[in-house]
């Protein structure tokens, strides 16, 4: 059996928001609410996340045992699984994490992530390119369609997610965040990365990602630093 249930409607404004609601009325975990578009997605740090029909939108609500200063670990649970979905589509791309959660293919974001929390619980959200991209975005940007994926149905592509999240999921509650931790390593994105701060820009060379989930990055003057939240652009980027 599986360990999710999808309710899937034609269109919504937000699929977070739909599964925050049930949250909120106490909802068990394992729901999925998937949309066919979104009229009001959003993105990380309040921006909008265009969502017209063609690409995949989706919201699972997972209740984790954990301590709140360990959620946001949980973001790089779900970037691993989106990595094995796009791998499964792209058997031969070169597929990279970008810290904090970015996905890219050749380099290009492919999708995104929204974690949010509500009442306790975990609202994970899911945007994966399948056929559209935007041209404009603050990142360059594409989709499977665009890296020359074979097409599959989004129903296909929907079920790939979800069992590998519940997959790593399942080696986050076992082993905690090292497994998690060392195969996001193996995949990330390195070299030389601009992060936007709130009190201004820094650049530095990718020195890894610590037991908290910050990116650590190596300075001109040779300090190390830990970034908790930011932007990360490629230097020739922006
Ligand atoms: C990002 O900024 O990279 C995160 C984008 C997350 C988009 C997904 S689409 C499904 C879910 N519903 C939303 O409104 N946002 C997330």
């Amino acid at each position: 059996m599986k360990p999710y249930r999808i309710s899937q409607i034609e269109a919504t404004s937000s699929t977070n928001d739909d599964v925050k609601a049930a949250a909120e009325k106490n909802e068990a975990e394992g729901l999925v609410v998937w949309a066919l578009k979104q009229t009001a997605g959003r993105g990380r740090h309040g921006r909008v996340w265009e969502s017209p029909e063609g690409n995949l939108y989706c919201s699972a609500l997972l209740r984790p045992k954990t301590d709140a200063s360990e959620i946001g670990l949980y973001s790089f649970v779900v970037a691993n699984a989106m990595y094995d979905t796009v791998r499964q589509c792209l058997p031969i791309a070169d597929i990279s994490l970008k810290w904090p959660n970015d996905v890219l293919v050749e380099g290009q974001k492919i999708g995104g992530i929204l974690l949010e929390v509500a009442d306790g619980a975990l609202i994970i959200g899911v945007g994966l390119n399948v056929l559209h991209h935007p041209e404009d975005g603050l990142y360059p940007s594409t989709s499977l369609r665009a890296a020359g994926a074979e097409p599959k149905p989004l129903n296909e592509i929907i079920d790939m997610l979800l069992l590998n999240l519940w997959h790593w999921y399942g080696v986050m509650k076992k082993d905690g965040f090292s497994l998690v931790r060392e195969f996001w390593l193996k995949h990330a994105a390195t070299g030389l990365l601009k992060v936007r701060l709130p009190q201004g820009q820094i650049e530095g060379d990718f020195a890894g990602l610590d037991e908290n989930g910050r990116l650590k990055l190596h300075l001109a003057d040779g300090s190390e630093r830990a970034i908790a939240t930011g932007d990360v652009f490629f230097r020739t980027e922006t």
